[in-house]
């Protein structure tokens, strides 16, 4: 049996009166790299910060690693879950070092500096700006260093919400390599994504979110080859 790491059962979680999530469940086996997708809107980026600890959810269960969430961001971060949000997430006033650096705060191990080359391997771009204040990072770049950071904490959990977002064609690839290949290492991933195309060839499983309810899913593969995906998200 696979190990679970991240299981949701019914989720509902609300915004005052409005039901941004409706009801969702889904899970995450060791290993996996599982993708989310769904039009703008359809509750994602609120599924993954309530995973995250970040909203609390009116009702349903999250359990991560097999016992129930307690909903605290911190504890959840102690306990190896890293999410990488919509839009910019580094420290904006450290440099790309410092915020590597952030990242691994909470490792005792003494492979820091190893994994630190390591990141700047998968991303020669921000190792030329390794002294640089993030802030001053292009949007692409600044993406990539929020990713790295991510990775530094040897996440348990990784929880990528749109990594690829307004990102020219070069950088996409870079990320989704990335991606790929701390997924052939074993890393357990999550990830919302815009370009199901990429998402769905990558993924082992899919989920497909549609106005705060789960509607599909399945192994990438077969939902690349579904008439309603192809037709919804691939532009066919
Ligand atoms: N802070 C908020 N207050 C009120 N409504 C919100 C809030 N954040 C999100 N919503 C609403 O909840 C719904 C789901 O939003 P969410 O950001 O989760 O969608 P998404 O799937 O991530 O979309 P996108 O692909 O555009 O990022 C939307 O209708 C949105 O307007
Ligand atoms: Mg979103």
């Amino acid at each position: 049996m696979a190990k679970s790491i991240l299981a949701l059962e019914n989720l509902v979680i609300s915004y005052g009166g409005i039901e941004a999530v409706k009801g969702v469940s889904l899970s995450v086996n060791e290993g996996e790299l599982i993708s989310l997708i769904g039009s703008n809107g359809a509750g994602k980026t609120t599924t993954l910060k309530a995973i995250a600890g970040l909203l609390k959810p009116k009702s349903g269960k999250i359990f991560f690693q097999d016992s129930l969430s307690s909903g605290h961001c911190h504890e959840l971060v102690q306990r190896g879950m890293a999410l990488v949000p919509e839009g910019r997430g580094v420290f904006s006033r450290m440099t790309v070092i410092e915020n590597l650096q952030m990242g691994a705060y909470l490792r005792k191990d003494d492979q820091i500096a190893e994994d630190m080359e390591k990141m700047f391997q998968y991303f020669p771009r921000i190792k030329e700006r390794a002294g640089q204040l993030a802030g001053t990072l292009s949007g692409g770049e600044q993406q990539m260093l929020a990713i790295a950071r991510a990775l530094m904490s040897q996440p348990t959990l990784l929880l990528l919400d749109e990594p690829t977002m307004g990102l020219s064609p070069i950088m996409v690839e870079t990320i989704f390599d990335v991606i790929r290949q701390v997924s052939k290492q074993g890393m357990t991933i999550l990830l919302v994504e815009q370009n199901a195309k990429v998402a769905l060839t990558i993924s082992d499983r899919a989920y497909v979110m549609e106005s705060g309810e789960m509607t599909m899913e399945g192994t990438g593969e077969d939902l690349g080859k579904d008439p309603r995906i192809q037709e919804a998200y691939l532009g066919a």
